[in-house]
């Protein structure tokens, strides 16, 4: 049966926030309007968080300011703490994620405190959010693996998936930030996470460093998840989990779901230009297999 899936554009955060080189706001900008061209919809565009531990992500509330804006078109940045919502709210975000993990040693790392400490600030990110009414993601990092802990138990990433649905937040990404499951181990922890939330509030968030990434979404479909994050042209990683590559790609995620008969609302070509713009000016090849078949003919 065909399905609608919807897909969230997370390059422009997650892609370029490990990039070596700081991206300039005109190619980030550039970036953003040319998928919103390709029929993009939820785009994460950005990250509040300190420049000091992200600098690749300063100049955000300016991007933020120029983005074109369209009815049924969302953007969404990370914010850590309240400092970070003050500055998206100032910036005119409309929908904000808070990000926390399912490892402590990660959660240490990433963004210096204990979970428990993560769940008591997102507390309060997430209320001050809902009174605007801002929609707020939440994500658990580590779901599939840690980079300092190694395995990480299904029963700790929906523990935290249902605090953080719990407190407020529409829409639960589970990141594979290492890229280190397989379908079975997807499966094991998707299990783990339906057994307390209905798919319908679940997205899948799978880095591709072993090439697992689609075979996960292929798991975490047939487990009825309909929500997936990817990156254009399977740009970037974390800078708290070393030698993690991007996303699963975009056009990837796309080719799939079209060639399975589901309906993303995205144009491949118009996707493949906009790999095409941010590859350029990056000074390096896609990522994508599939942006490389199509250039080819
Ligand atoms: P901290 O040092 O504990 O914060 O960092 P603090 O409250 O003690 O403040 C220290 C300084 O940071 C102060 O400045 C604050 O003003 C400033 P100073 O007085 O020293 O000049 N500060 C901020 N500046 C701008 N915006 C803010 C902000 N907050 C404090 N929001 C903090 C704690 C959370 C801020 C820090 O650890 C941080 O920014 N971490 C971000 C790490 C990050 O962005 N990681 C990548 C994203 S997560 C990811 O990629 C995984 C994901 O893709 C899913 C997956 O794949 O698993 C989502
Ligand atoms: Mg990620």
């Amino acid at each position: 049966m065909s399905e609608t899936i919807k897909i969230v554009e997370v390059g422009p955060r997650d892609g370029l926030q490990n990039e070596p080189q700081p991206v300039s706001v005109e190619t980030r900008l550039g970036l953003v309007e040319r998928l919103a061209t390709a029929g993009v919809r939820h785009i994460e565009a950005a990250s509040f968080v300190s420049p000091k531990w992200v600098p690749q992500m300063a100049g955000s509330a300016e991007l933020m300011r120029r983005v074109p804006r369209q009815p049924g078109l969302h953007y969404s940045v990370l914010t850590p703490n309240l400092q970070g919502l003050e500055a998206a709210l100032a910036a005119g975000c409309d929908e904000v994620a808070v990000f926390g993990a399912a490892s402590e040693a990660f959660s240490q790392r990433n963004i210096n405190c204990s979970i428990s400490e993560s769940l008591a600030r997102f507390r309060a990110v997430i209320e001050r959010a809902r009174q605007h009414p801002l929609r707020v993601r939440g994500y658990v990092s580590c779901v599939l693996g840690c980079p300092y802990e190694g395995p990480v138990a299904p029963r700790q990433v929906a523990e935290v998936a249902l605090r953080l649905s719990e407190m407020g937040c529409h829409e639960i990404s589970l990141g594979d930030t290492i890229g280190r499951g397989n379908p079975d181990t997807t499966r094991r922890m998707l299990e783990a996470c339906l057994a307390v939330l209905p798919a319908s509030r679940l997205a899948g968030h799978y880095h591709d460093t072993y090439g697992l990434a689609l075979a996960n979404v292929v798991a975490s479909l047939e487990l009825g998840l309909r929500t997936f994050d990817s990156a254009i042209a399977g740009l970037g990683g974390c800078p708290y989990a070393a030698g993690a590559s991007g996303n699963v790609a975009t056009e990837e995620l796309v080719y799939l779901m079209h060639s399975l008969g589901h309906q993303t609302g995205i144009d491949l070509p118009k996707l493949v230009d906009a790999g095409a713009y941010i590859c350029a000016a990056l000074g390096r090849e896609t990522g994508s297999r599939v942006a490389r078949a199509l250039a080819r003919r």
